[in-house]
């Protein structure tokens, strides 16, 4: 396990996944145990883990990359939980995993007991890319990493336009929002990224 993170709200888990270090997390509603996994990217044994004692109600994909999809067959067999992915990555997420995705929307919320996600669609990585908020933390797949955007130079992928999604969805947030990346054990805030965005915009990438 990477981290583990309790604000008496939501409780985080999260675990570094396969040879590109993908995080994988169960985010839960402290009080009531419903939950969701957020990219069970490789390794289902150690997703499940993650999760256990949680009431996991659904299994979340912050976009179709092949290596965020990796353990998503074992994982929502196993719990019996649909898959939710942006429609705009279904394709590419088709030949990866044979399981067919629900469609996860703009702004679509996530009710987890007595607290919430909110999905917040921020295309440039891929078309489909997605964030989630919840309370003080976002999960930002490979959106927003510590010192840069994700990467654009993949098919499908955009620079104008990952940077226009983190400008126009993400720096409306508070300063004081934590960040959890898609790969990787260091988190990063929006604070962070307000302060460097001029710098990553003049190098490109
Ligand atoms: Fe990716």
């Amino acid at each position: 396990m990477s981290w583990t993170f309790d604000n008496g709200t939501i409780l985080t888990k999260a675990a570094l996944v396969g040879e590109y270090e993908n995080n994988a997390f169960a985010v839960a509603c402290a009080q009531t145990g419903k939950a969701v996994i957020i990219d069970a990217a490789a390794e289902p044994e150690r997703v499940l883990e993650l999760a256990d004692g949680m009431d996991v109600q659904a299994v979340l994909t912050t976009h179709g990359h092949f290596d965020h999809l990796r353990a998503v067959a074992p994982v929502v067999e196993s719990l019996g939980v649909p898959f939710l992915l942006h429609p705009d990555d279904h394709e590419m997420a088709a030949q990866y995993t044979p399981v067919s995705p629900i469609p996860l929307l703009d702004d679509e919320v996530i009710s987890l007991g007595d607290t919430s996600l909110l999905t917040i669609h921020t295309p440039g990585h891929t078309p489909g890319s997605v964030c989630f908020l919840s309370p003080g933390v976002l999960f930002s797949g490979d959106t927003l990493f510590p010192g840069g955007p994700g990467a654009t130079h993949f098919d499908y992928g955009d620079f104008d336009m990952i940077i226009k999604s983190i400008e126009e969805r993400l720096l409306v947030l508070g300063d004081e929002t934590d960040v959890y990346p898609g790969h990787g054990p260091t988190a990063t805030s929006i604070a962070e990224a307000r302060r460097d965005i001029p710098e990553w915009i003049e190098r490109g990438w």
